[in-house]
């Protein structure tokens, strides 16, 4: 039987869907989750308005969707370790994620997504903006597909939240930011990759995160890089979020870029973000979706 509480609304031609009809505070029926979780690979992003959630109701929704990844570069929420607390404050002149970027792809296994939660929004601005990296991937020509097929990537956090970089950081001044001895580890992970649930190709490489070509040097890499973040970023692959007080989205890391504006000085804006456990990413399809769906049938069935 079809749920006919569930509406689902694109935002824009080319990713985000706003969802109506869900109150996530009460916990969601198999038949709900199934809905939702089918629009969020339709859509990339999803935004559901006016939702009142405790952070442990926002735990439990995200709990839904897999292991949550705990960040260990952000301040977290006082009691809840779980959730990243992205936070900009009147004095304050930088905010967080204001770079296009793909959260975690400096982990070995990247993220699957990210769930964030507006808490307190500024009168006007703080929007956040997205990018589709499956239409930046097909508006490529053929000839840049085949190389970029055979490419793999260095990403790294030492860059955003290194050592090097925490003594000049306002984050890491005003204690937003931590652990910046942490920020070491890289990951390598194909330029190309085929979502695990969609089978669809999609660009992987983000300006904040991607150091190198795997096998490159820095030097070599740029300029290719420099194309790709100037081609994935322009408008017509991208979607903008107004938020509002209450409303929560999640957007897929595996085929989406994000950007915080940061257009509201001297307001607060107060956001919870939680981010959800990932699987390796491969750049051919072969058997993936299959072996995806009979994962995921076997988790509904162990919910049932
Ligand atoms: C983030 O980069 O995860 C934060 C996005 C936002 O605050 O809009």
């Amino acid at each position: 039987m079809t749920d006919i509480r569930v509406t689902v609304k694109p935002l824009s031609g080319t990713l985000g869907a706003q969802i109506d009809g869900v109150d996530l505070s009460g916990g969601l029926s198999n038949q709900e989750f199934v809905q939702i979780r089918d629009a969020f690979h339709r859509y990339s992003m999803i935004v559901f308005r006016d939702q009142d959630l405790t952070p442990e109701q926002h735990i439990a929704f995200a709990q839904r969707w897999g292991t949550i990844n705990i960040n260990r570069f952000f301040r977290p929420v006082d009691g809840h370790p779980q959730i990243a607390e992205v936070r900009k404050e009147p004095d304050q002149q930088r905010n967080i994620g204001s770079g296009w970027h793909t959260d975690h792809s400096y982990d070995q296994v990247p993220a699957l997504g990210s769930i964030l939660y507006a808490r307190i929004v500024p009168d006007f601005g703080g929007d956040t903006l997205f990018a589709s990296m499956y239409l930046a991937y097909e508006a490529l020509s053929d000839g840049m597909k085949d190389m970029l097929s055979g490419l793999k990537a260095v990403h790294g956090s030492e860059q955003s939240f290194g050592v090097s970089v925490a003594s000049k950081s306002e984050g890491f001044a005003t204690g937003r930011y931590q652990n910046a001895d942490k920020a070491t580890q890289q990951a390598v992970h194909p330029v190309v990759v085929t979502h695990p649930a969609t089978g669809r190709k999609a660009l992987y490489v983000n300006p904040e995160f991607t150091v190198r070509f795997d096998g490159w040097t820095q030097e070599e890499s740029e300029p290719l890089l420099d194309f790709l973040y100037q081609h994935a970023s322009q408008p017509h692959f991208t979607c903008r979020l107004s938020w509002a007080r209450g409303s929560l989205a999640m957007w897929d890391n595996r085929c989406t870029w994000h950007c915080a504006l940061n257009d509201y000085h001297g307001q607060r804006r107060l956001m919870h973000r939680i981010t959800i456990d990932g699987e390796p990413l491969h750049p051919q399809s072969d058997g993936l979706v299959e072996q995806h769906n009979h994962t995921i049938k076997t988790m509904l069935t162990k919910i049932i």
